[in-house]
């Protein structure tokens, strides 16, 4: 057996979290020759309720749980962590414009990622998961100076895999033809997922598909599903999110499929023009723990377009909460 990793998911006690504790536990992220040692962080009111869910994950008798740390100090939740995953984050409240429910999010994603810069193992992998994930991510890897930015991702990884299944049911096909499905910036509505190199059964999904379909069907569903999902179900996705996060650590770590990539919010070092620094989704392949952007696709104009206008809601984020940035 390998010796075991720690892994500090916050927002422990919350929605996600009751999904993603347990599939973490149970092996699905790292492998099943890989033991946890969970370190979960809450904000003090819900710490019973965190028991509670430590009481659950112990009486799963999960082979692979190594140790659970319960805390509502995120110095201790982030000390000598290899993987966070970071779920907790301020809902938008009643009357909170969406600047107040920016800096309410700064003061969370900075004091973590302090937390992380002067605790945390130096190989440490990131994935910010709260909303607005981008920017969290943007926040917390601008408050640890000492951790390599590549380190810090957000999750797009929820509507990459919303895009595969909408497009697999319109072509009849199954989830395992489609390849290369590609989501590009921000978890929001103005993020862009881009069909033009995207395969079907190894066929170019774009001959698949009719532009009126594209444009008028898919890209919406696929902005509003998370909106969707909440008028149907009275509440937010979050076994799908979990599932979501599951996959994006796991990739990143393990590799992605040979031959395909995946969508991934990173650092960018400003390929295909996007401005460098922002936290931007790009096409990823993974290897040996690292990742790194593909190259060379093709841009048209219409996706041009749309790579910019999302580009640029992340531009106006990060101006939003530029006081709270250090320099
Ligand atoms: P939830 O409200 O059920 O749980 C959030 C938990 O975070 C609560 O238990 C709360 O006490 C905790 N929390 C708040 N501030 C904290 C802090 N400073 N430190 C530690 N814990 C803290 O929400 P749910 O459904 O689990 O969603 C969590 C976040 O994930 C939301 O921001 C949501 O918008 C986002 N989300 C992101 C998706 C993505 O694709 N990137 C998809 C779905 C949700």
């Amino acid at each position: 057996m390998k010796t075991p990793v720690r892994v500090t998911v916050t927002g422990a006690a919350g929605q996600i979290s009751y999904s993603l504790l347990f599939r973490i536990a149970a092996g699905e992220m790292l492998g099943k020759d890989q033991p946890v040692i969970l370190q979960m962080l809450e904000i003090t009111p819900a710490l019973e309720a965190l028991k509670g869910v430590a009481m659950e994950l112990d009486d799963c008798a999960f082979p692979l749980l190594a140790g659970m740390v319960c805390t509502d100090d995120p110095n201790v939740a982030f000390k000598d962590t290899d993987y966070a995953l970071l779920v907790g984050a301020r809902p938008r409240g009643p009357g909170m414009e969406r600047k107040d429910l920016l800096e309410a999010n700064a003061a969370i994603f900075s004091v973590q990622g302090k937390a992380i810069n002067d605790h945390a193992s130096r190989d440490i992998k990131v994935l910010v998961v709260g909303n607005p994930a981008n920017t969290n991510a943007l926040i917390a890897q601008r408050n640890a100076p000492d951790i390599d930015p590549r380190q810090f991702t957000a999750m797009t990884r929820l509507d990459h895999n919303r895009a595969q299944t909408q497009l697999a049911q319109k072509t009849g096909k199954t989830i395992n033809d489609v390849t290369k499905m590609l989501i590009w910036g921000n978890h929001s509505s103005t993020q862009y997922p881009d069909l033009h190199n995207t395969l079907v059964d190894g066929k170019s999904a774009m001959d698949l598909i009719d532009q009126a379909w594209y444009e008028n069907d898919f890209i919406p569903v696929v902005q509003q599903r998370g909106a969707a999902i909440i008028k149907a179900r009275g509440a937010s996705s979050a076994a799908s999110a979990a599932n979501a996060a599951i996959f994006h650590m796991r990739d990143w770590a393990l590799g992605t499929p040979e031959g395909d990539w995946v969508s991934m919010g990173v650092y960018s070092d400003g390929s295909y023009g996007i401005e460098k620094g922002l936290i931007y989704s790009f096409p990823c392949v993974c290897k040996g723990g690292d990742w790194e952007i593909v190259q060379g696709l093709e841009i048209n104009e219409f996706s041009r377009g749309k790579m910019t206008a999302t580009e640029k809601e992340l531009q106006e984020e990060r101006d939003a909460v530029k006081a709270l940035l250090p320099a």
